[in-house]
C-alpha cells in the first residue's frame, strides 16, 4: 500500500508520528510538508523529537491569506499526487493543509482518509471549522477520536467509512512518557516550582486578530496571582509587537519562544493549571489531569468540560480572572479513557489495510 500523508502545521507533526511509525512497518509512506509552519521551533524540532521521518517533499508555501496559502498548497499537492499515484491520502485535523490535501486528492479520485474526523465547534467564523467540515464531506475513511465526533458525522449524514479509533495525540503523549521524556527539568530551568505557575498558549484568529481580545487576555494574565509561563506563537508575537500591546504584558507573564513538544508537556504536567485557546492542549491537560481554562466561547472537546476539567471563558478579562481564582474550589467529576488508550494509530493502519484489500 502506498500512502501520501499531508502535514504542515505544528499539531499535525505531533499527530502523524505514531501513524507514520505503524505505516512504515509494512507499507510505503510519502510525507508532504506544505510549509505552512516553517520556523525551526514550529516545525523541525518536532520531527527530531518525535522520531518522524523527514518529509519527502516540502512545498514551502509560507504565510499569506487563506486563499493564497491554500491555493499554493493545492497546486503543489496535486502535482505530487499525479506523480506518485498513491492508494490513499492521509490528512490530519483542521488546518489549511488539511483542506488542501482533501481537495487535491478527492478531485483526483484518490481515497481520502481523515485523522481526527467529526470534530465540530458549530462556529463557522473559525477557519478550522470550515476546513474540517469540507474535509469530512470529501473523505472516504473517517477516523474519529471519540463517540461524540462519530455522532456529529451521523447527524450530517456521514455514516459510511466512519470508525472510532481513539485519538492519536494520546499515542504521541504515551510514546513520549514511556521514553521518559517528560521531566521536571524545564520547570526548574524557568525558575518555577511544580504546582506554582500557570502555562498559557494563545494563537486563534479570534483572540489575536481582534486586538481588544488580545489586550483583555494579556490583562487577565497580568492580574494572575500565579506566574503565567507563556510560549508565544509567532502569530501572537507579531501582533503584540505591531499593535503596541507590550504595555499589557505585566510582571506575572513570563514569555518564551514556542517550545518543543516534550518541554511543553513537561510544563503542562507540572503546572497548577492550563490557559489556552488551542484544541490539542485542552485534551492534553485532561489526559494529564490538569484543570484547563479555555479562552474561547466553544470547544470541540466537549468531554473535557462535561467531566469538569475544563471551563470556557471567552476572551473576557473578568471571566478569565474569576476562573483562575476558582481553581482552588474546582472539583473535576470524572476522568476516563474517552480519548483512547494510546493504540489509535494501530487501529487506523489496520482499517486502511482492510479497506485496501477489500476485506
Ligand atoms: C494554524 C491552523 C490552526 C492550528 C495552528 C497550530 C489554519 C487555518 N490554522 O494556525 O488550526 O491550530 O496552526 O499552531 O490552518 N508564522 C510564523 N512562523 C511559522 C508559522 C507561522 O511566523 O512557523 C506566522 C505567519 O506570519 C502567519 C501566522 O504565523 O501569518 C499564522 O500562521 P498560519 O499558518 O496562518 O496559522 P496558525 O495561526 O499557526
Amino acid at each position: 500500500m502506498k500512502v501520501v500523508s499531508v502535514i504542515g502545521a505544528r499539531p499535525q507533526f505531533i499527530k502523524c508520528g505514531p501513524v507514520s511509525r505503524q505505516l512504515r512497518a509494512k507499507h510505503e509512506e510519502i510525507i508532504i510538508h506544505t510549509g505552512q509552519h516553517y520556523d525551526a521551533n514550529m516545525s523541525d524540532v518536532f520531527f527530531r523529537e518525535l522520531d518522524i521521518p523527514a518529509p519527502d517533499y516540502n512545498l514551502e508555501v509560507g504565510s499569506g491569506t487563506h486563499g493564497e496559502q491554500t491555493s499554493r498548497m493545492l497546486t503543489g499537492i496535486e502535482r505530487i499526487l499525479l506523480e506518485t499515484k498513491p492508494d490513499y491520502v492521509l490528512i490530519y485535523g483542521d488546518t489549511n493543509s488539511t483542506l488542501a490535501g482533501a481537495l487535491a486528492a478527492s478531485k483526483l479520485h484518490i481515497p481520502v482518509a481523515h485523522v481526527e474526523a467529526g470534530l465540530r465547534s458549530y462556529d463557522r467564523t473559525m477557519p478550522e471549522e470550515i476546513n474540517r467540515v469540507v474535509a469530512d464531506h470529501v473523505s472516504d475513511l473517517l477516523f474519529c477520536p471519540t463517540r461524540v465526533s462519530a455522532e456529529n458525522l451521523r447527524r450530517e449524514g456521514i455514516e459510511q467509512g466512519v470508525s472510532v479509533t481513539g485519538d492519536v495525540m494520546v499515542d504521541t503523549l504515551y510514546y513520549a512518557r514511556d521514553q521518559r521524556k517528560l521531566t521536571n527539568a524545564p520547570v526548574h530551568e524557568l525558575g518555577q516550582n511544580p504546582g506554582d505557575y500557570l502555562i498559557a498558549t494563545i494563537h486563534r484568529a479570534s483572540n489575536t486578530d481582534d486586538i481588544r481580545n488580545l489586550a483583555a487576555i494579556l490583562q487577565a494574565f497580568s492580574d494572575s496571582p500565579f506566574t503565567v509561563v507563556f510560549p508565544l506563537h509567532p502569530r501572537t508575537r507579531k501582533i503584540i509587537q505591531n499593535e503596541g500591546l507590550e504595555q499589557y504584558v505585566g510582571e506575572k507573564i513570563r514569555i518564551t519562544d514556542p517550545l518543543p513538544y516534550t518541554t511543553m508537556l513537561s510544563l503542562v504536567s507540572n503546572a497548577r493549571a492550563v490557559l489556552t485557546d488551542s484544541g490539542g492542549i485542552q485534551k492534553e491537560a485532561y489526559i494529564l489531569k490538569k484543570p484547563c481554562i479555555t479562552i474561547r466561547d466553544n470547544t470541540e472537546w466537549v468531554e473535557t468540560v462535561q467531566d469538569g476539567w475544563n471551563v470556557l471563558t471567552g476572551a473576557d478579562r473578568h471571566r478569565i480572572s474569576q476562573a483562575i481564582r476558582d481553581l482552588d474550589h474546582r472539583m473535576p467529576r470524572t476522568h476516563s479513557e474517552v480519548y483512547g488508550d494510546g493504540h489509535a494509530a494501530e487501529r487506523i493502519v489496520s482499517i486502511l489495510e482492510n479497506s485496501f484489500t477489500g476485506t
